[in-house]
């Protein structure tokens, strides 16, 4: 069984959405550990409640090298074949990218290349487009832009706010991510430059 390694900073909804398909037999995979870089993250308490393995792994203050080495030896200890992203508000160096080749995955809250960083669907709603959405990526050494596995458009309507077009863009980012990973680890995939290629 393949097994994940989630990484967060914060509330934690979409690894949640990703247990919940788990546990519903239809993400062919199992959730090894959940790591925090902050110690106070709503998705760590989460973790410990659902009886998840779940460690804090602080970083303020920690040099990122430093940081990302500790990092890949917890994952590396909980024998992670994918980490997993979800709500991490932290960069991480190419040395760690690069000691998981093709097996990180994130989700931005915007139909990339459009809206990078932070704030996203703030960015997004402030610009004035008619159509946002959200990406889950392979995760390279640029920020917010490796290989797209999966996106979804949510219209923006007349009467939003950013908040709760943010809020209609959640609800698809629980949709899709757990998508992308059900796509990929039951059929055959490859990337062709920057080129997700699903299998039929
Ligand atoms: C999501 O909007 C995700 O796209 C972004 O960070 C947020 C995390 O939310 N990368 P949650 O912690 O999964 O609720």
């Amino acid at each position: 069984m393949t097994r994940l390694g989630i990484v967060l900073s914060g509330r934690g909804s979409n690894f949640l959405a990703i247990a919940d398909q788990i546990e519903q037999g239809r993400v062919p995979a199992e959730i090894a550990v959940v790591i925090s870089n902050r110690p106070g993250a709503a998705g760590l308490a989460a973790a410990r409640e659902r009886g998840f393995t779940a460690l804090s792994l602080p970083s303020r203050g920690m040099d990122r090298e430093e940081y990302d080495r500790r990092l890949e030896a917890a994952l590396r200890e909980h024998e992670v074949d994918w980490v997993i992203l979800a709500g991490y508000l932290r960069i991480l160096s190419a040395g760690f990218i690069r000691a998981f080749p093709q097996r990180i995955l994130n989700i931005h809250p915007s139909l990339l290349p459009a809206f990078p960083g932070l704030d996203a669907q703030h960015q997004a709603f402030a610009y004035g487009v008619k159509v946002a959405g959200c990406t889950v990526h392979f995760v390279d050494e640029e920020l917010d832009h490796g290989p797209i596995v999966l996106q979804a458009a949510v219209a923006v309507e007349d009467g939003d706010s950013a908040e709760t077009l943010a809020g209609r863009i959640l609800t698809e980012e629980h949709r899709i991510y757990s998508e992308a990973l059900r796509r990929l680890f039951t059929r055959p995939w490859r990337i062709e430059e920057r080129r997700v290629v699903l299998g039929q």
